[in-house]
Formats: structure tokens, C-alpha cells, sequence
């Protein structure tokens, strides 16, 4: 039977299962859904699937036929996530457990992705935007999230990464002063 993906989410947050799965807060798992919801993405790529939390938030927006993959390392959770987003209806989304780097190497890329969801392995950001441009996995108007932006302020990487996505002239960047804190960049 599928469940309402509202309560579903709902019921994961009663759960108090967010410390257990790290997920997003509330607040930002909101301001995610809402930009998929605008930005009507037709090939998403998440990279931290953990329990499938912020993915729920994403599918829920997605419009018809569009393509979810989300690369989760662990695989007790990218077991969980699938029986998550089967719960809810959404069975096309595609949760690959690898390491973001096998995945990124591996992947032969036909079409890029118009919407990025960064959520894992923080120090690399950097480098994974570099894997997605060389890939060519990002077109102009693509869209690039990523979370711990003021959580992880405090490290090097993290100010680096923010500096080269605001000084970058193909990305268009904003942060979202928000609990964790978002980067928000558009591909020009
Ligand atoms: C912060 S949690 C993701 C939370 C999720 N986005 C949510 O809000 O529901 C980060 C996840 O990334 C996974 N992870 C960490 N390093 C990874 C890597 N190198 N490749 C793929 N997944 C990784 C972890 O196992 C963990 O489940």
C-alpha cells in the first residue's frame, strides 16, 4: 500500500530519527522541496541519500517523468531509503549505493543534471563540482544545492569552497543563512 509521502515525512520526523540519519533540518528540508517545486528539475541528482529524508522532499516536487538517482555509501541505509521511497509510490527513484568518487568515475553522462543536492563528504565539495563539470554533468541553468555550508564554515575546505563558488564567473551563487546552511548556485 502507498502512504501519504506528508505523514510519511511527518512520521519520520516524530521518529526524532534525524541525529540517527544526520538528516536535513526541517526548516531546509522546506526550502529544498520549495525550489524543486519552482524549478520543475527533470534529472536529479542527490549525493548523501542516508534514510531517504531529503529525497522524499525532492520526489514529492518533482514533476511527472522526471529521473531521481541518490549515491548513498552505506548500504543498510541505501536499503532503507529504497524501501522508503517505495513506501511512498515513488519506485523509479534510483538509489545506487557507491562511494560518490566510484559513482562519479563510472558514470557515463549523456545528459547532465539540472538539479544538484550535495549533502555528503564536505570536504570534497570542491572537487566533486570539478568531477560534474569535467563530466560535463551540469548545463547552463543547472541548479547546485549543498548543505553544512555554515555548519562546517569553521574548516578551511569549507571557506575555500564558498570562495570559488562566489568568485567562479559560471556560477551564480547565494548562501542561505539557515540552521546548517545552504549554498544556493545557478549554472550560468
Ligand atoms: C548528512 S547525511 C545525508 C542526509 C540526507 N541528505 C537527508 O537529509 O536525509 C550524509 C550521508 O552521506 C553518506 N556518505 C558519506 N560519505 C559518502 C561518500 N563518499 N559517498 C556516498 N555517500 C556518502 C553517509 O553515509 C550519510 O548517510
Amino acid at each position: 500500500m502507498v502512504v501519504d509521502v506528508n505523514k510519511f515525512i511527518n512520521s519520520m520526523q516524530l521518529e526524532k530519527n534525524h541525529k540517527q540519519y544526520f538528516n536535513i533540518s526541517e526548516n531546509l528540508a522546506n526550502v529544498l522541496a520549495n525550489l524543486v517545486k519552482l524549478k520543475k528539475p527533470l534529472r536529479v541528482l542527490e549525493i548523501g541519500t542516508s534514510n531517504g529524508y531529503s529525497g522524499l522532499h525532492i520526489l514529492k516536487e518533482l514533476p511527472a517523468g522526471a529521473v531521481f538517482m541518490t549515491i548513498e555509501v552505506d548500504s543498510n541505509k541505501a536499503e532503507l531509503a529504497k524501501e522508503n521511497f517505495k513506501s511512498c509510490g515513488f519506485e523509479f527513484a534510483e538509489v545506487v549505493n557507491s562511494n560518490v568518487f566510484d559513482f562519479l568515475s563510472d558514470y557515463e553522462c549523456e545528459e547532465g543534471f539540472d538539479f544538484v543536492f550535495l549533502d555528503a563528504a564536505q570536504k570534497d565539495y570542491r572537487k566533486i563540482v570539478g568531477v560534474l563539470r569535467e563530466k560535463r554533468m551540469l548545463n547552463s541553468g543547472s541548479m547546485i544545492v549543498c548543505d553544512n555550508v555554515l555548519s562546517h564554515f569553521k574548516y578551511d575546505y569549507m571557506k575555500d569552497f564558498v570562495e570559488f563558488m562566489r568568485e567562479e564567473e559560471e556560477f551564480e551563487t547565494q548562501v542561505l543563512e539557515l540552521d546548517s546552511g545552504f549554498l544556493i548556485s545557478c549554472v550560468r
